[in-house]
């Protein structure tokens, strides 16, 4: 029998096929369940506000320990209807990460609020609190803290800046839900139920994915809770009077109840999940040049990506080796928020944030979903070394 890692070529063609994300395996194993509850959405014909979305809601609030879950279109709008509702105004400084997807930064420039990014921590990838203290200005009025990768930013330290400041904070969950943080005092709570609001993504690939489009915002304050669900519904308190230029932002019932039965499962795809990065810790965690992903004290991870930052091998060849033997790998995120050629800034240039624009050129994320078996895992194991030991 051959080792994990060394899976011989003519086991390939019977293994499954290797994909980044695999949301066909995990549909089967639950499609009677989501198919008997989106059937049931189309024969309501409550398709917009039915009561799957409230049933989804009340759920998510009890998993999350939230006061308030404001369902929404997507994880974007989430972060922009968090913002609008905060009554964030045009000059409003926001300081978020420079490594993070553009949907962060997007809203913020969106809005004519002025996104200040910062630099991230070179273990965990998440946003440096002492960075932001220094970037903290008169104008500043929020830190949009990013829990990258499936794993809690420090959120002692944010808080404490925060309170020191008078500073919203708007944290982007949208890769985390489900991971756990503990405060320095021993509290645990859930990422998104932190913060004064949270913004989440059920974009199909996150860990708790529908089938389109979907999003999420979280508060447990009350009156902020009343203001997003009016931003939501086009700035509209009474119907046809709209106090406020709002949004239309709405999560469909067929989203929401394929959410409300893939949130019962969510537990269990968090395992599957760390099972696959335990599997790939085993076999980096000694190679001089693979760094695994560092695994923060104060947090769970819940692995949306697995990434590795590579030492002297040359990565995109590796990711070219990988793919040409049928391993898919991507690069999150290949260019920093301040290199992006939409967001050029006099106030940025290359060389400012020398983490993040190491890790640019240095990381590379392996597959990572519930489906992956071991020996897919083997598999992969075995020509991410065969690159790595050349
Ligand atoms: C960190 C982060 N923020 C925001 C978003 C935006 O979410 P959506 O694609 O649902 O708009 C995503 C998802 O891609 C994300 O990963």
């Amino acid at each position: 029998m051959p080792s994990n890692f060394e899976v011989q070529k003519t086991e390939i063609i019977y293994m499954k096929e290797i994909r980044m994300v695999d949301l066909s395996g995990q549909y089967q194993k639950i499609k009677s369940e989501v198919d008997t509850a989106i059937q049931e959405v189309i024969e309501s014909t409550a398709f917009i506000n039915g009561p799957a979305v409230k049933e989804f809601q009340a759920d998510l609030e009890k998993y999350l320990g939230v006061k308030h879950v404001i369902p929404c279109a997507n994880g974007t709008d989430s972060l922009q209807v968090a913002m609008m509702a905060l009554g964030l105004k045009p000059g409003d400084e926001v300081i978020t990460t420079s490594f993070t997807f553009i949907a962060t930064a997007e809203v913020i420039a969106l809005l004519g609020l002025t996104p200040v990014v910062v630099d991230v921590d070179p273990d965990t990838f998440n946003i440096d609190p002492n960075a932001i203290r220094k970037a903290i200005t008169p104008k500043t009025k929020a830190i949009v803290p990013v829990h990258l990768f499936g794993q809690s930013v420090d959120m002692d330290a944010i808080l404490d800046i925060a309170n020191e400041n008078k500073l919203f904070v708007i944290e982007d969950a949208c890769q985390a839900i489900g991971a756990d943080y503990k405060f320095l005092d021993g509290t645990i709570k859930k990422v998104g139920a932190i913060g004064h609001v949270a913004g989440m993504s059920f974009f199909p690939s996150k860990n708790l994915g529908c089938f389109g489009d979907g999003g999420a915002i979280f508060t447990n304050d009350d009156k902020l809770a009343e203001q997003l669900r009016v931003v939501v519904n086009h700035g509209m308190t009474v119907r046809y009077y709209h106090d406020y230029v709002g949004v239309n932002s709405r999560l469909d019932s067929i989203q929401a109840a394929v959410l409300k039965v893939k949130l019962k499962y969510l537990d269990e795809y968090i395992k599957a999940r760390q099972a696959a990065a335990d599997y790939y810790d085993n076999a980096f965690k000694d190679h001089p040049k693979l760094k695994v992903p560092t695994r923060a004290a104060n947090s769970t991870h819940v692995f949306h990506q697995y990434t590795l930052v590579t030492k002297d091998l040359d990565r995109d060849e590796m990711q070219k080796f990988l793919m040409a033997n049928k391993v898919p790998a991507m690069i999150y995120y290949p260019v920093a928020m301040h290199m992006q050629k939409a967001y050029q800034d006099p106030r940025y240039k290359e060389g400012d944030f020398p983490v993040t624009e190491h890790l640019q050129k240095h990381v590379i994320s392996l597959p990572m979903h519930t489906e992956l078996d071991e020996e897919q895992l083997g598999y992969i194991c075995s020509k991410v070394l065969e690159f790595a030991n050349r």
